[in-house]
């Protein structure tokens, strides 16, 4: 079974052609020099760039199925595009959450695509698409890893904390969530007022390398709280104090510092929780993906706690995996295939923005 999927949900236009869990083309055309000048995303931006390049996006998906799938999707050149799709089964899109201007531009082609070449779509949630993110493959079918339910997945990214028990296909409950600001959102805004540009993320994880965590203790927000909820927005603000407070010189001189402390501090939190949740639960098998899982020196936390605890975590195996990206609406996409989950009434399909994970089956 062939899908070809479209997340547009944020700032990264993507189209994958995916076979199960495999991925034979994953392209991400980032939007990150466009909005880097404002310092975060902004909606009709991303929405224009998403138009601009979705259609570029999508052919070079296919060309490159075709380098992995000759056999399948035939050759480039004159009319390719529907010749490939004619080995196409199901179109996988994003419909939420993320920005509604962004979200409707890929929902828009989903249609545009499924009427053209007469294909069913199958709606996939972002969210969801993180989670699975864990178990993508390359061509080959490689890493293997095999489902081994119950798992406990901790999503962080720019616009999500959650905590979330996946116990079969499809099957999801939302444990605990941040109260406010997500963690990506955190280490962005932070980022931005120290002048160090948009994404903060790995702008922070770079400079956290060469610093001192114990420089400054920051919070561990919601650390006393007996649910497995997050909060962000207090750190934030607590940054903001202590950085105010420093002399020119001394922002510069501590610059590696203040971004280890901070980061630790962050860090810290999502670790305080997961533990608790492995805890309450006792799930030992840990899923960590989206944007911030990216970061290493937020790995080596996960894993040290993980292990201490006689469990295991995953992560996704490529990085390009951590970030938004279509490979990964694919793999969802596959597994509602399996339960003839589709959009029934193409017409009335629509984003949503504030989708919550919510279970199909
Ligand atoms: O999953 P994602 O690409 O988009 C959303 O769905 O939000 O996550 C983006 C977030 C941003 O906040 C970015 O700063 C953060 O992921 N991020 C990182 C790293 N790479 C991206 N945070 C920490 N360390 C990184 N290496
Ligand atoms: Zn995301």
């Amino acid at each position: 079974m062939f899908i070809l999927s479209i997340d547009t949900s944020c700032d990264e236009t993507s189209v994958a052609v995916t076979s199960g869990r495999r991925i034979l083309a994953n392209e991400i055309y980032s939007q990150i020099l466009i909005h880097k000048k404002w310092g975060g995303v902004v909606p009709h931006l991303a929405k224009r760039a998403h138009e601009e390049r979705i259609d570029l996006v999508i052919e070079e998906a296919l060309k490159k199925s075709i380098v992995k799938n000759k056999n399948l999707f035939g050759r480039k050149g004159e009319n390719f595009i529907p010749k490939a799709f004619e080995r196409i089964d199901y179109i996988g899109v994003t419909y939420g959450p993320g920005l509604a201007p962004a979200l409707e531009v890929g929902i828009r082609k989903a249609k545009e695509l499924a009427k053209k070449f007469n294909k069913k779509i199958i709606p996939v949630n972002h969210m969801e698409g993180h989670i699975y993110s864990c178990f993508a493959q390359n061509s080959r079918g490689n890493p293997a890893r095999p489902f081994n339910f119950p798992y406990l997945a901790l999503l962080v990214s720019g616009g999500h904390t959650e905590l979330v028990r996946f116990d079969n296909h499809l099957v999801y409950t939302i444990l605990g969530e941040t109260l406010d600001d997500a963690v990506g959102e955190a280490l962005d805004k932070v980022a931005k007022l120290m002048g160090l540009g948009y994404p903060g993320g790995p702008v922070l994880e770079r400079l956290a390398r060469d610093g001192d965590q114990s420089y400054h203790k920051f919070p561990r927000p919601m650390k006393g709280s007996k649910d497995l909820n997050f909060s962000y927005a207090g750190l934030k603000t607590s940054f903001f104090y202590h950085f105010k407070k420093l002399k020119q010189k001394e922002r510069l001189n501590r610059i590696n510092d203040l971004a280890a402390s901070f980061q630790e501090a962050a860090f810290d939190s999502l670790c305080i929780k997961l533990e608790r949740a492995m805890r309450q639960t006792g799930i030992k098998r840990i899923l960590l993906a989206g944007g911030v899982a990216a970061n290493l020196h937020l790995r080596k936390k996960a894993r040290k706690l993980v292990k201490a605890m006689d469990g295991e975590v995953r992560f996704p195996a490529y990085k390009n995996l951590c970030g938004d990206n279509a490979a990964m609406i694919g793999i969802v996409a596959y597994y509602k295939a399996k339960e003839d989950v589709i959009v029934e009434d193409v017409a009335r399909f629509d984003r949503v923005p504030r989708l919550r994970l919510n279970s199909t089956k």
